[in-house]
């Protein structure tokens, strides 16, 4: 795809749309009155947040928050988003897990040009999911994101889903130090490694906080990983939560159990019910505690078991006449030598090949040519010591087998790639465009562990 810079309407009447002059604020958000479908104007810019106590941390946030502003639709909506740069670097917004034209994926020099500093660009795509997604961008990513550039985005069912309470939570580290400095988002003996860990766990962006609940109702959590590297092993001891959606797609209600793994990128949709006023349940990642879920009062009659969600129309892959195409994931630490002369590291790479983050042409060669509406099967071969998460834009798959553990089918758009683990993964090319297929850690992704697919 070619662009012509005609493409972004330009500059000062950005701006001038969103009347920053005189309000002195350096966001604003205005979301029409008058109108039925969801519209927002987001604009990323410079915050000042406080995540270490008595320190500023000079984050970059969407809509005057980082996490970002809760975006909202309904399933068979269309989204309206009017985005605008007042950063001071280019950037663009992908919309994690939602499928849409290519125009709207947000991948620089694939889908659009950056969105400099000053510009604007109309994002507008229909809603065909419900569920839990988010947005982010797909430039210089370890560093806009690891500063805050990540967003919930939930679909709501067409129909009411029968819960009637729900949160979000947004779960980040950050990569800040004792006194909310930012240190290094992406250390290259890191990302060669399990990729560069933030040390300061937030949800919605504080530290540890506690949340108050319903007493006796059912809540729909909505957990999303929007971290740049790490993956949460959740944990919420004695609540009987249940699964109702994982990614963004239902499944068959179940138990929560001991743990489940959340890479970054990967959500889960979480019921609770909430116990007796004044009961405190745990979060936590592992043995560590993300947030403390308080029951409060509540005047409502209880609320039971919502029924399962209903599946979103995602086209169901025929595993008797697909073609199996193979997929590698390496480390390759040692090809790295491009660093020395300024370009970018590899650490990784797909079937042989590393994607080079600075090479504008890479997604001319894509790894893989789909014919539209074929049905495919996917052999992911993780032939690395570390973990995964494998998303891939513009469709959605079913994730089919495993060699380390017993699947039942889901539909997702990351799947979570042990180690040394062989998966196999199922879809119907039904989206054409080129789409990037990369692993979710940041760091991993940057060196090298990107390809794009193309369904022609
Ligand atoms: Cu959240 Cu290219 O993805
Ligand atoms: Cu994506
Ligand atoms: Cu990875």
């Amino acid at each position: 795809m070619s662009f012509t810079r005609r493409q972004i309407l330009t500059g000062l009447a950005g701006l001038g749309v969103v009347g920053l002059a005189g309000s002195g604020a350096r966001y604003w958000l205005g979301r029409p009155a008058d109108i039925t479908t969801h519209d927002y104007e987001l604009i990323a810019a410079p915050l000042d947040v406080e995540l270490v106590p008595g320190h500023v941390t000079p984050a970059w946030a969407y809509g005057g928050q980082a996490p970002g502003l809760e975006l909202r639709g309904r399933q068979g909506d269309w989204l309206r988003v009017r985005f605008i740069n007042n950063l001071p670097e280019p950037t663009t917004i992908h919309w994690h897990g939602i499928r849409l034209p290519l125009e709207m994926d947000g991948v620089p020099y694939v889908s659009q040009l950056p969105v400099l500093p000053g510009e604007f660009f109309d994002y507008r795509f229909q809603l065909h999911d419900a569920g839990s997604f988010w947005y982010h961008p797909h430039t210089s990513s370890a560093a806009q994101l690891g500063r805050g550039l990540v967003g919930p985005l939930i679909v709501e069912e067409r129909e009411p889903s029968g819960f009637r309470h729900e949160r979000t939570l947004n779960l980040k580290s950050w990569h800040v130090d004792k006194q909310g400095a930012f240190t290094e988002f992406s250390v290259p003996r890191e990302a060669a490694r399990g990729g560069t860990p933030g040390v300061l766990s937030t949800v919605n962006g504080t530290h540890a906080p506690t949340l108050d609940l319903p007493a006796g109702q059912v809540v729909r959590l909505r957990l999303l990983n929007l971290d740049n590297t790490l993956t949460y092993r959740l944990n919420l001891p004695d609540s009987g939560a249940r699964i109702y959606a994982l990614d963004g797609h239902p499944v068959v209600p179940m138990p929560l159990g001991k743990e489940y793994w959340l890479g970054p990128g990967m959500r889960i949709d979480l019921a609770l019910k909430v116990p007796e006023a004044g009961v405190e349940l745990s979060l936590r990642n592992g043995p560590l505690r993300l947030a403390t879920l308080r029951s409060v009062a509540h005047d409502e009659v209880a609320g039971d078991w919502p029924p399962a969600l209903p599946a979103n129309p995602v086209a169901e892959p025929d595993l008797q006449r697909a073609e199996t195409l193979r997929f590698n994931f390496e480390w390759a630490g040692t090809l790295s030598t491009d660093a020395a002369q300024g370009g970018a590291y590899t650490f990784w790479q797909i079937n042989g090949e590393a994607w080079d983050i600075n090479d504008k042409t890479c997604a001319d060669r894509p790894i893989a040519t789909l014919k539209k509406d074929g049905h495919y099967i996917f052999e992911l071969r993780n032939l690395s010591q570390y973990q995964h998460p494998i998303h891939l834009h513009g469709m959605t798959f079913k994730v089919i087998s495993s060699n380390r553990r017993k699947i039942d089918p889901w539909f997702t758009d990351t799947y979570l790639l042990g180690k040394n683990e062989t998966a196999r993964i199922a879809l119907v090319a039904d989206n054409p465009g080129v789409w990037m297929f990369h692993c979710h850690v940041i760091d991993h992704m940057e060196t090298g562990l990107m390809a794009a697919i193309e369904v022609v």
